[in-house]
């Protein structure tokens, strides 16, 4: 987006973030929760299950974004909820829905992580941003360090090679893109104490989103320049095309990893009965 572009979308933030709401809700259909990722309703909810989550559960969503799958755990199976987000208007339009929707025990804080508000938590939750992370070794200790032993760490990740030079050149200014083995994202997890449970191939199903997602933002974008949405739905479609050629030729797997903190080793004291 040029400068220009962008003073026309800062002009009106708030009908150009329904614009693509509206966009994002059609194509996703029954599969919609308010993300703003890849992560269909159907995934969201089972991975949440095969983690524990449920009355009573303390849960913890790391880059909460605005709050949609967070709030829709919340409706549908319990826990007792925060979301954390770096950004303040996310974190601002996450309450706002919070109340609209009467999901009275969902609370939202901005912060950076990490580190991860004090905890324990049963369950973390990171969707759709491990990505964004160039230090993951630092971010899955702290994640490690604010689970009860025993607690489940719920991630969606972009699996593969790391992006060359020269893919790292093509991209936006400012978007991190720091994909990794998996191999070495299993690892990280174990080193962390974080011991993997289950592993689940999600691409074929991600790059369907993808398609929709892409289809709705082509639509908008084709409209006039001033209209609410467009400039972003523009920009979206350079994205949004990216990850559908590298999801439809292998070059990122998606994956839903679920992970269970190994129980923290107690100093040795020497003495048997301590
Ligand atoms: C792709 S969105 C995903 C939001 C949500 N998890 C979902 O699936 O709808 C990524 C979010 O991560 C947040 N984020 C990125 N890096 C962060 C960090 N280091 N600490 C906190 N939030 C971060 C961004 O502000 C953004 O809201």
């Amino acid at each position: 987006m040029s400068a220009r572009e962008r003073e026309t979308v800062v002009a009106d933030p708030a009908a150009a973030y329904d614009a693509l709401w509206r966009a994002r809700a059609a194509a996703l259909a029954d599969e919609f929760v308010g993300q703003e990722s890849f992560l269909p309703r159907t995934e969201l909810l089972g991975l949440a299950r095969r983690a524990g989550v449920g009355p009573g559960t303390r849960v913890l969503d790391v880059c909460c974004g605005t709050g949609g799958p967070g709030l829709v755990l919340v409706t549908e199976l319990g826990g007792d909820y925060l979301g954390v987000d770096a950004s303040p208007v996310s974190v601002a339009r996450a309450r706002v829905a919070t109340v609209e929707r009467g999901c009275g025990t969902a609370r939202f804080v901005v912060g950076t992580v990490p580190p991860l508000p004090p905890g324990p938590y049963d369950v973390v939750l990171l969707l759709e941003t491990l990505l964004a992370f160039r230090d993951r070794a630092t971010l899955l200790r702290s994640v490690a360090g604010a689970l009860a032993p025993g607690g489940r760490f719920v991630v969606t990740a972009e699996v593969g090679r790391p992006l060359t030079g020269d893919e790292r050149r093509r991209l936006p200014p400012g978007e991190a893109v720091w994909v990794t083995p998996l191999a070495t994202l299993l690892t990280d997890l174990e080193r962390a104490g974080l011991v993997p449970v289950s592993v689940q191939e999600t691409t074929a199903r991600h790059a369907e989103v993808v398609e929709a997602l892409l289809r709705a933002y082509e639509e908008l974008a084709a409209r006039p320049a001033a209209a609410p949405g467009v400039l972003v739905a523009r920009h979206l479609v350079t994205t949004h095309r990216r990850w559908s050629r590298w999801l439809h030729t292998g070059r990122v797997h998606t994956v839903a990893i679920v992970a269970e903190a190994r129980p923290r080793r107690r100093p040795d004291t020497g003495n048997p009965t301590s």
